[in-house]
């Protein structure tokens, strides 16, 4: 088996859609990569009995030291999932620790993990790069107020994903930016009209359905395309 299943790296997936996305990539055969800041404290993501690696995204010598112990590996597929909501904090309340923080994991965690992984993504078979980012992030749609850090890291997700389309397409690799839609986890909270289990399954149909022609899109997780 080893070698003939593709090969998919999540970030944060220690709980929530990680979580979910990597239990649905293993059960379909894949050689999963988890990734989360503390393996030791994993205890869901060890159940599955996956390769467990330690990374922060708000690291870059975190991100450097995985991309450099991974050399060599193909990765069919990159997924940028970790994410922080921050404060929410309205107009008013913002300020610059908390929202530079907030950008550093939602917006410039994926660029730099693009800027080190892309050699391990070129030699696989898919070449796919995707992130989660979030409706939050549509100036189009979504910008209805308040979450200035939120909703400014995802509009920025958004530009990394889209330039990354034009960047790397001429190396054969695939980017898109996908909504999970409002889901149940510990950042969604109960009230969230969406499972992991149908959210997670949307995220992996998109990522399955990319092509040259849709590359660099942002969507949703049930496929729709999604205004910027
Ligand atoms: N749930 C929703 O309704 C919703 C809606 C729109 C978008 N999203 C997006 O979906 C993604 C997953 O969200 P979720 O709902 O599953 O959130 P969650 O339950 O709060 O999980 C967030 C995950 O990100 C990880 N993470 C945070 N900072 C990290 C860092 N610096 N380095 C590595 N991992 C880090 C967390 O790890 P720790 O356990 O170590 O903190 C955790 O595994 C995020 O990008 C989020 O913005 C979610």
């Amino acid at each position: 088996r080893e070698g003939q299943m593709p090969t998919v790296l999540i970030t944060g997936a220690n709980r929530g859609i990680g979580l979910e996305l990597t239990r649905q990539y293993a059960a379909a055969g894949w050689d999963v990569i988890a990734c989360c800041r503390k393996p030791k404290e994993a205890a869901q993501l060890a159940r599955l009995k996956v390769e467990m690696r330690p990374l922060d995204v708000a690291k870059p010598a975190s991100i450097a030291k995985l991309a450099a112990a991974l050399k060599g590996r193909a990765i069919d597929v990159l997924l940028n999932n970790a994410g922080i909501l921050g404060k929410r904090s309205g107009f008013g309340k913002a300020e610059s620790k908390e929202f530079l923080s907030v950008m550093q994991v939602n917006a410039l965690g994926p660029l730099l993990m693009a800027q080190s992984f892309w050699p391990h993504v070129k030699r696989s078979k898919m070449k796919r790069i995707a992130a989660i980012t979030s409706g939050m992030g549509s100036i189009a749609s979504g910008a209805n107020g308040g979450s200035y850090a939120y909703r400014s890291s995802k509009a920025a997700l958004n530009m990394v994903m889209k330039n990354l389309g034009n960047d790397l397409g001429g190396k054969g690799i695939l980017t898109a930016a996908i909504s999970p839609g409002w889901v149940k986890t510990d950042m969604g909270g109960k009230s969230a009209p969406l499972g992991v289990v149908d959210s997670a399954a949307g995220i992996i149909a998109v990522i399955a359905g990319l092509d040259a022609k849709s590359s660099g899109g942002f969507f949703n997780y049930n496929g729709q395309i999604l205004p910027w």
